[in-house]
């Protein structure tokens, strides 16, 4: 359901692999958001390197021989002073083709802060990844999971689409409160586990929210959710016909 889809990660720092290596080639644009990137000396992104100039940074998947890079584009100024919060964002683009596939697969990095990236540029949506923030030092304080902003992601998601998180910022309680309610659980053993116990839910709006799927630990496990949308009364789905020759 989520082919030719889009991927959006809000303060996603270096944490860029593992959406690719689960998602792609079924979704097909990939943003990877954090106000640290293309900010020569930022404390947050310094360490894995992504804090130099768009026009410095080394092609992403390089030294993958999956994917072949067949475009680069840079939008905005390639660099940013860390300690000038005003950020003018700019977003450092990588065209590849999935070579077994054939697929065109399109990364985004962009410097800048979450909502307002979301708010700009993602129209509709098959995967929202978010995992790893916190409240501290480094971490945005942005409430992805409060109510509110989960019913903002929610309204771009596709029918199928995914929410992948480990519960990060949620606060245990309201309509979304299972996104956290595992946050603490360690599964050890097998994660088959996981599937078994976490329940489904539905939303005020109809929307019902499954567990799929576990995509490693980050500040507890990393939980894949599909959302399908409520159908509406007396309509029934259009079921294509199959001819047989
Ligand atoms: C604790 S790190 C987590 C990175 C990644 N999610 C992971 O799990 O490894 C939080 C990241 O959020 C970024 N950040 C903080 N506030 C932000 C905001 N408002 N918008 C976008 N990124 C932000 C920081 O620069 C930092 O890279």
């Amino acid at each position: 359901m989520i082919q030719g889809s889009t991927l959006f990660y809000p303060c996603s720092g270096n944490d860029l692999f593992v959406p690719i290596r689960l998602f792609s080639p079924f979704v097909t644009d990939f943003w990877f958001v954090d106000r640290a990137y293309f900010s020569p000396g930022h404390q947050d992104s310094r360490p894995y390197g992504y804090d130099a100039p768009a026009d410095k940074q080394a092609p992403l998947l390089q030294g993958d021989n999956d994917y072949q890079l067949i475009d680069t584009r840079i939008d905005g100024p390639v660099s940013w002073n860390p300690n000038c919060y005003d950020i003018s964002p700019c977003i450092l683009t990588e065209t590849y083709v999935h070579i077994p596939s054939k697929e065109k697969v399109i990364i985004h990095r962009r410097r800048g802060y979450g909502f307002s990236a979301f708010r700009k540029h993602i129209r509709s949506l098959g995967v929202f990844f978010y995992r790893g923030d916190s409240q501290g030092e480094g971490g945005s304080g942005n409430w992805w999971l409060a109510p509110d902003h989960v019913r903002e992601v929610c309204k771009k998601l596709i029918d199928g689409g995914l929410i992948v998180t480990d519960g990060s910022q949620g606060k245990s309680r309201g309509e979304y409160h299972q996104f956290t309610k595992y946050r603490k659980e360690k599964f050890q053993n097998d994660p088959g586990e996981i599937l078994q116990s976490v329940q489904p839910f539905t939303d005020k709006e109809g929307r019902t929210f499954t567990c799929v799927g576990y995509a490693g630990d980050r500040y507890g496990p990393t939980l894949i959710w599909q959302i399908k949308k409520p159908t509406r009364k007396g309509t029934t789905k259009n079921v294509p016909k199959v001819t047989r020759r």
